[in-house]
């Protein structure tokens, strides 16, 4: 048996607590499995800490994470946060801020029989800068509305963000056993400087891994090629928000958002977080697909592995991440989710992935 590892549960909100409850039975069962020794820490945010507290990101649970080994987020509804909660508009990005997780690692895998198009493709996404007013300041919000016909919305860009992210894609992409291709994506013919300077460091980057090819593009064509022939790319390395359009795009060819797993990781912590939010048009209905919430999952105990070493860890995220491999190869009407063509709830398609783990 592993020493007890303190696994932090965000429920989250609409579909989240389903999805994050299937992520955590999947995890259990895993454990189970390889005899790691777990134990789930539950605090609150988003509406669920709104009512109780009157915020939706309260300090205990800050504080809370901190004691935690890692954590699991399910999504959250902050398009409908009220405006006097003291954490708006948005707790998501201010765990990612606070927490210095500065890396948004998104893959997209073909993982549905009769795929016609084999992707397998990461997008490493800056997570603490760029266009997203909430996390460019040091106080305050970075947009400005001057006079009632105009708003300025304030991007940032810094070297130390763009090594950092960098350096996560291309050790990414030498540690991959396909194309070690970096595609940079970016619209540096526009954001003359912002981008000049994300791709200054990615090319000075570039030059420590002679074993892995640099490609650039920008954003808009790299969008259309994406959507065209998304099997020619390996790690994409780009900006925050041009990284939140992109894997949006990037899941589509894969089956959707319902598929699309993320981390959000720096040096200290790390957050599995489905790249999907609240889902409130399905939210109660017990339909949703729990699969990129339970891959979110297993990419944190690979993430705790690289940290810490325990080889048990590892054999956890290769056991759920086959489980899930093989519950959407062999899977029919009856035990895939609405969103992949059958009409299992969330509960049913998560039983067979535990099944499957017991049978493996
Ligand atoms: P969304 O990702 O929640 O939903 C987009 C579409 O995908 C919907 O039709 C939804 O039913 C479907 N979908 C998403 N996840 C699914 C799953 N697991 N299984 C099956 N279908 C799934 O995006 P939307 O509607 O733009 O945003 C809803 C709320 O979520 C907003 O309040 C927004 O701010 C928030 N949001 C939160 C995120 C997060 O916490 N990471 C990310 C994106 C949006
Ligand atoms: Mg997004």
């Amino acid at each position: 048996m592993s020493r007890q590892y303190k696994i932090a549960v965000l429920k989250g909100d609409g579909i989240g607590p389903e999805v994050v409850t299937s992520a955590t039975d999947v995890l259990s069962a895993a454990a189970e499995r390889n005899s790691l020794n777990i134990r789930y820490s539950y605090f609150p945010i988003g509406w669920e800490a709104y009512k109780s507290f009157g915020r939706t990101l309260p300090p205990d649970t800050l504080s809370g994470m901190k004691e935690c080994d890692g954590w699991i987020l399910g999504p959250l509804s902050a398009g409908s946060y009220p405006k006097d909660d003291m954490d708006y508009p948005m707790a998501s990005g201010k765990l990612r801020k606070h927490f210095d997780l500065f890396a948004n690692i998104r893959p997209v895998k073909s993982f549905l029989k009769g795929s016609k198009k084999q992707v397998d493709l990461v997008i490493v996404r800056e997570n603490t800068e760029d266009f997203y007013p909430d996390r460019n300041l040091f106080k305050g919000y970075g947009e400005f509305w001057p006079n009632e016909d105009t708003v300025i919305s304030l991007r940032v860009v810094t070297r130390k963000a763009c090594k950092r992210i960098s350096e996560t894609a291309f050790s990414l992409a030498k540690s991959r056993a396909k194309k070690k291709l970096v595609t940079a994506v970016h619209k540096a013919n526009v954001l003359i400087e912002g981008d000049g300077l994300f791709m200054e460091e990615v090319r000075r980057v570039s030059k420590g891994f002679t074993e892995v090819t640099l490609n650039d593009g920008l954003v808009d064509s790299i969008g259309m090629q994406l959507v065209l022939s998304p099997e020619k790319f390996d790690v994409i390395v780009t900006t925050n928000l041009f990284g939140d359009i992109l894997s949006d795009v990037a899941a589509a060819e894969v089956g959707g958002l319902g598929l699309a797993p993320s981390l959000n990781a720096g040096e200290k912590y790390a957050m599995a977080q489905a790249v999907h939010g609240s889902a409130p048009d399905i939210a109660g209905k017990g339909i949703a697909n729990p699969v990129a919430e339970i891959l979110s999952t297993s990419m944190l105990l690979e993430w705790l592995y690289a940290q810490l070493g325990d080889y048990i860890l590892k054999k956890c995220a290769v056991t759920i991440e086959n489980a899930v491999r093989e519950t959407l190869a062999h899977g029919d009407s009856k035990s895939l989710t609405l969103d992949m063509g059958g009409n299992a709830s969330t509960q049913e398609f998560t039983s067979e992935v535990v099944k499957r783990i017991a049978s493996i």
